[in-house]
């Protein structure tokens, strides 16, 4: 395969934004997340995506984004947990790419996300039925993000020993030379 994108998938809080910006320096690239980049474009915050324009905007906006990533130079892409749900968007990236899956288990997603507010699917529940909501959607969407190019379990690991895993898993392609 040519030189394309990374793309690094899987659930809330599995670390793509924090991965991405050490696996972008181990490889001398840029790194993106398609989050950011939807906020920048929309100057709204995710959250607030949501709320005033509902889900099946953001996921608009998701797809748009993703189509405008995929066209530029090769770099690093944090992809927000639910775009490879969407059938445009999952061959897209592996048309233009490598897909990792950074997979991590519904208890470290919890611990890692648990009282953090800048999830809208994860808004407004107790504990219990974050937990109940966070193992029903990982549930549905492993089985799509395990069909990625290279899966690594991540749960306990730290940044840095992810990224240069998916860094050896890559076999030098984007290292500077
Ligand atoms: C979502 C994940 C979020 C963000 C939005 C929806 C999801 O991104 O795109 O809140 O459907 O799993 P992160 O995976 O970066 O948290």
């Amino acid at each position: 395969m040519e030189r394309g994108q990374i793309y690094l998938i899987g659930f809330m809080g599995a670390g793509k934004s924090t991965v991405a910006p050490h696996l972008a320096e181990e490889l001398g690239l840029e790194w993106v997340d398609t989050d950011d980049l939807i906020e920048k474009k929309t100057d709204l915050t995710v959250p607030e995506i949501f709320e005033y324009y509902g889900e099946e905007r953001f996921r608009e906006l998701e797809r748009e984004t993703i189509r405008e990533v995929s066209e530029g130079d090769p770099k690093v892409v944090a992809v927000g947990g639910g775009a490879p749900m969407d059938d445009e968007n999952w061959e897209r990236m592996k048309s233009t790419g490598v897909v990792v899956y950074l997979e991590v288990s519904p208890k470290e997603v919890i611990e890692r996300v648990g009282s953090d507010g800048s999830r809208p699917l994860l808004a407004d529940l107790n504990l219990e039925e974050k937990e109940e909501k966070v193992r029903r959607l990982l549930k549905k969407r492993h089985p799509k993000y395990n069909r990625a190019d290279h899966a690594l379990l991540c749960n306990g690991a730290g940044t840095g020993a992810v990224a240069e895993e998916i860094a050896s898993k890559l076999n030098g392609k984007y290292e500077d030379s």
